[in-house]
């Protein structure tokens, strides 16, 4: 099968979180298992695109409404990320440094779906499937569906993959005319509570859905940002299969941004040599266990609770570990956790940014990662962290709750608390501290942990059948 998958974000290419991850991976392990898996993306002005070859693959030359645009489709020449990667080149629209976060991002991902569509409609062949990810291209399925110049595409089936319902790309009806002339009598298709909603428009037109988890996908209908009642409705349609990690990026024993490499044999001695560079770098206490938070600064993650979560678990519990936050996100959030320094006794830093190298040295030198997020639809963060032998302390929802076993239960390993409340992330913080010095424990959940099966393989035979049963 031929299956062209369409997102804003693909490692290493161009990553802001679990979606560049997924998209760069999953195209790959597809081929493995003998099928085509192209993707195409925005060309934005990335390192990526500057240290790699490409060959014009197609101009081509279409509109957002009144606007007229070129668009060119760039193909990197040496399938160096194991699939066919193109970019989509738009001139003053797509060429920017940052993925999202513009005011005209509307325009820029209406304009990028189009000419993905225009493109695929000049090639001399129908691929098998079109996967779209996220509200970015959510809007494939119902051009592909109901454009008029779109018609003789119209038999190609479509999925929609929904790693993140929050964030929906919605669109004042204004803008109706961006959209390539359409069937008027399917404005419906568009349409959710008055706007133009490009992920609702997808859940709707798409042949499948997809979400990144089974419990996410459960969670949608109670709570979806104002979509519950479209995936009650459309529940039929919609599968949810869990995320798998790269294993040949994500491996201790070979990871090429940390020096100290470790397998399970040499979890202790590896993990100890990694914490010490980390508490050397970020003057932190290595006899103490480390906590991280790696991630978004936003509510979805409970980030916010963070500031008052580390400052009761000082107060109650004793200074007894130290804290360690990798993010950026909410002014208010990076300003509380940036007083939290002034504060530390050698037991706590904060790196404002986004640097992917020391995520990856945080994932392999600290004890656990705290995970409090109120809305997580898989999660990546805790695979990566068992895969290192990182304890996940997190909250019991979406994917982390498919991923992740208490260790007070039978055969579990992490630590799962049930709110996104500084109350119980406080309490976590304590369990955490009691098993840190039950060392035997301590290592037999890190072996336990590492041993684990988060590869993508079992997904993709579950996307393979999907796009068979299409
Ligand atoms: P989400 O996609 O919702 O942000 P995921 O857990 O699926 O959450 O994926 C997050 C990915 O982004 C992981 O690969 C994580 O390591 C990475 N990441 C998040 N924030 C940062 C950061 N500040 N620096 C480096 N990597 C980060
Ligand atoms: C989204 C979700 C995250 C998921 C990722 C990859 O960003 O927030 O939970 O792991 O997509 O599917």
């Amino acid at each position: 099968m031929e299956i062209i998958h369409v997102s804003a974000e693909c490692y290493p290419v161009a990553k802001a979180g679990g979606l560049g991850d997924v998209v760069g991976a999953l195209p790959k392990y597809l081929n493995e298992a003998g099928h085509i898996a192209k993707v195409v993306m925005p060309m934005y002005r990335t390192k990526f695109l500057n240290d790699n070859d490409w060959e014009v693959v197609h101009k081509g030359y279409t509109n957002l409404g009144s606007y007229w645009f070129t668009y060119t489709i760039i193909k990197e020449r040496t399938n160096i990320l194991g699939f066919d990667l193109y970019l989509v080149d738009i001139f003053g629209l797509l060429d920017r440094t940052m993925i999202y976060g513009y005011e005209d991002d509307a325009q820029r991902f209406t304009s990028f779906q189009i000419a993905v569509v225009d493109w695929i409609s000049s090639w001399s062949h129908r691929p098998d499937v079109i996967h779209v990810h996220d509200h970015h291209a959510g809007l494939i399925p119902f051009m592909v569906k109901y454009c008029y110049r779109y018609q003789h595409l119209q038999n190609i089936p479509t999925v929609l993959t929904i790693h993140n319902a929050q964030y929906q790309g919605w669109m004042g009806w204004d803008k109706s005319s961006y959209i390539p002339a359409w069937d008027p009598w399917k404005r419906g298709m568009l349409d959710w509570k008055e706007m133009i909603n490009p992920l609702a428009s997808g859940v709707k037109c798409a042949w499948k859905v997809t979400t990144v988890s089974h419990s996410y996908l459960d969670e949608l209908r109670v709570t979806a940002n104002g979509m519950e009642a479209l995936f009650e409705y459309e529940k039929g349609k919609c599968v949810g299969i869990l995320n798998g990690i790269d294993n040949i990026v994500w491996d201790p024993s070979t990871d090429k941004y940390i020096n100290d490499h470790y397998s399970v044999k040499t979890v202790e001695e590896g993990k100890l040599k990694n914490k010490k560079l980390l508490c050397e770098t970020f003057d932190l206490d290595i006899n103490k266990p480390l906590i991280v938070f790696i991630g978004r600064l936003v509510g979805e993650k409970g980030a916010d609770l963070l500031p008052a979560a580390i400052g009761d678990s000082y107060y109650y519990i004793g200074r007894k570990m130290n804290f360690l936050i990798l993010g950026s996100g909410f002014p208010q959030v990076e300003i509380e956790l940036e007083h939290l320094k002034s504060l530390s006794q050698g037991d706590y830093n904060f790196y404002a940014g986004y640097n992917e190298s020391l995520s990856h040295l945080m994932y392999a030198g600290s004890d656990f990662i705290l995970m409090p997020s109120r809305v997580e639809p898989c999660g990546l963060n805790q695979m990566y962290a068992m895969r290192y032998g990182t304890v996940p302390m997190v909250r019991n929802t979406g994917g982390l709750r498919d991923t992740v076993i208490d260790y007070g239960e039978a055969g579990g390993y992490g630590i799962r608390f049930n709110n996104a409340i500084v109350g119980d992330i406080t309490q976590s913080i304590w369990r955490a501290v009691e098993l840190y010095h039950d060392s035997e424990k301590m290592e037999e959940i890190r072996k336990q942990m590492m041993e684990l099966d988060f590869s993508w393989e079992s997904s993709v035979k579950q996307y393979i059948d999907l796009y068979k049963s299409l």
